[in-house]
């Protein structure tokens, strides 16, 4: 069927050009078996959210130098989470990054849940963390969806419901897309593809992997998705 199809030509995309992060593995890497660490999954997540990746990369890589375990951030003292977190802004993330880390050492002997219900329990953890977490760091096939993913979906569909409430069928979309076998890289090259290819203005539509089957681009105007309410 047709989203099986753009599915595996996203990750064959993914795999020549996937952005080399410092809280990724590569696919060769992760083809040989290697899991990243469901820490710095989080930590990249909740650091991600409202901040650009070219932000985040270099207190990503500080954060782990002086926290390289979930259990020592949650013994470090809040005051040191707190300076280091200095510049990334909505400090509440803050805050809960370390009632997690918390609850993960003190509660769950320091090991990350590994389904999405287990992470939703957990401070700071919403929708879209606990589904990237269970993806990514425990190749579980949940639906990934931010918004670079909302972008890409909606116009693969041409989804013509505006946002929000255009949610949940994007949900289902994303989902029948979601494949068992590498659900986490499938979950990034999404959201790659929505960063540098499936961009907001002028999209690169000649390089989409997907361009064939683009039912926005089949209607000439890319740029119109997606719609959103009050627009
Ligand atoms: N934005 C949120 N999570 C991301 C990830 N894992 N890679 C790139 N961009 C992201």
């Amino acid at each position: 069927p047709a989203a099986a199809d753009q599915t595996g030509k996203i990750v064959a995309w993914y795999d020549r050009h996937h952005r080399d992060l410092p809280w990724r593995i590569s696919p060769p890497m992760a083809a040989r078996g290697i899991r990243p660490d469901p820490y710095k999954v989080w930590l990249s997540e909740v650091m991600l959210q409202q901040t650009t990746v070219q932000a985040v990369k270099s207190y990503f890589t500080l954060f782990t130098a002086k926290w390289p375990t979930v259990t020592g951030l949650a013994e470090a003292e809040t005051e040191e989470v707190m300076k280091a977190w200095a510049g990334l802004g909505y400090y509440a993330r803050a805050r809960n990054l370390k009632k997690c880390a918390e609850a993960v050492a003190y509660s769950h002997g320091g090991r990350f849940p590994d389904t999405e219900e287990g992470l939703k329990a957990l401070p700071g953890i919403g929708d879209y963390t606990a589904a990237a977490i269970a993806a990514i760091a425990f190749d579980r096939p949940a639906a990934v969806l931010d918004g670079n993913v909302e972008r890409v979906i909606s116009r693969l569909n041409a989804v013509d419901a505006p946002l929000p409430g255009s949610k949940p069928l994007m949900r289902a979309l994303v989902a029948r897309m979601t494949p068992t076998a590498r659900p986490g890289d499938f979950a990034q090259a999404m959201m790659d593809l929505g960063a540098t290819i499936c961009t907001p203005k002028r999209p690169a539509c000649a390089l989409c992997p997907v361009n064939e089957s683009c039912a926005a681009l089949a209607s000439d105007d890319p740029e119109r998705f997606p719609v959103k309410a009050g627009k």
